[in-house]
């Protein structure tokens, strides 16, 4: 009798490992694919970048300010290690220089426009968890200023691991769960035509785009359950239900220095040091659209 269910035993488990195995091979298989394929980007090449001042300071802030690029490739932009866990992998955001170990020497100004707006390598393969889904919002003369400030940045040396996407971030990546590769999450569109900068609801509406806001609280702005790890609490309802209540006032302190109008800080998993840089004109159209999205309830689309 016990000989007859450690036998039972011996089956079930063997099976599990089976199973497992087949899954871990499955994704392997799945993800390398996912991650080899070479993605069309059909957006014209010939993007024009500026030269003068204006455009060089117009992309600074841009990088600094608007759409939180140091957030991830640090602050003198030589780049940071983001994610290196051990069974799901090791992501590291590029050194953007032409330091040791940066990417600007061996990148044409096309190339650089390409990464933003279609979130692929000049061989076409994906780049990974950079947010072209956001800056293909970007147009073609935001992307020519970022350019040319990326051209004229100091040398900074930097060399980063190579990035590696382990057995669970495979399976995690074929079952759908990993929101990874960049030029699966972009669409291939043309560049969108430039609004001019005041404080309208319209360019407001582009300043969340391109700032990434949809990114983090969802298409509708109406929050979205944490994501980024056990220490990211969920991103806030900022539809007219979540914050409807708030004065222009109470947004731009929340945006300038991190409180809300109860006095709560707002956690730093909301890059506000970062937005707390935009102009008041700009801030102003953030909150101007802001006012105008539908109200939806926390999470409902
Ligand atoms: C959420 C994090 C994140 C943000 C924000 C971000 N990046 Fe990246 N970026 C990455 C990561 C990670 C990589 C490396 C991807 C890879 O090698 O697969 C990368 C790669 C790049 C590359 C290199 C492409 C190549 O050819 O190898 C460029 C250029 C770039 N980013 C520019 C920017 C600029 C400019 C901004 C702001 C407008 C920005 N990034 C914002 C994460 C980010
Ligand atoms: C990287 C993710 C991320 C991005 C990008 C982001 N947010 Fe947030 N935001 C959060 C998180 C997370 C919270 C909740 C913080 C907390 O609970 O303390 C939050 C909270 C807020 C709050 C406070 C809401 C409340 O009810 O207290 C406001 C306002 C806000 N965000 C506005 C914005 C705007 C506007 C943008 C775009 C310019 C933006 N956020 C972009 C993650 C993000």
């Amino acid at each position: 009798m016990a000989s007859k269910m450690l036998r039972w035993f011996g089956i079930v488990v063997a099976s599990v490992l089976v199973l497992v195995i087949a899954i871990i091979l499955a994704g392997r298989v799945v993800s390398g694919r996912r991650i080899a394929k070479v993605h069309a980007a059909s957006a014209s090449r010939e993007i024009s970048i500026p030269a003068d001042s204006a455009a060089v300071a117009r992309g600074e802030h841009l990088v600094r300010a608007v759409s939180g690029c140091v957030g991830c490739h640090g602050e003198d932009l030589s780049g940071t290690v983001m994610i290196d866990v051990k069974p799901l992998g090791r992501v590291a955001a590029a050194n953007l220089t032409r330091g040791k170990g940066g990417i600007a020497a061996g990148r044409t100004d096309a190339d650089l426009a390409r990464a933003l707006h279609r979130g692929v390598r000049p061989d076409g393969t994906s780049l990974w968890i950079m947010p072209s889904e956001a800056y293909v919002h970007m147009s073609a003369e935001d992307i020519g200023a970022v350019v040319a400030y990326l051209r004229q940045l100091p040398a900074a040396d930097h060399e980063l691991p190579a990035n590696e996407l382990r057995y669970v971030g495979r399976v995690l990546l074929m079952l759908g769960k990993l929101p990874l590769l960049s030029a699966e999450l972009t669409p291939d569109a043309p560049y969108p035509p430039a609004i001019p900068p005041d404080t309208t609801a319209a360019y407001g509406r582009y300043l969340a785009n391109i700032g990434g806001c949809t990114g983090c609280h969802g298409p509708s702005l109406s929050g979205q359950a944490a994501g980024g790890g056990p220490d990211m609490p969920p991103s806030s309802n900022i539809t007219p239900t979540g914050i409807g209540s708030w004065s222009q006032a109470d947004f731009v302190r929340a945006l300038r220095e991190g409180k809300r109008p109860s006095g709560v800080p707002i956690n730093e998993a909301m890059p506000w040091k970062v937005f707390g840089k935009m102009t008041d004109q700009e801030l102003q159209a953030l909150w101007a659209y802001l006012r105008t999205v539908p109200p939806k309830e926390f999470t409902a689309r």
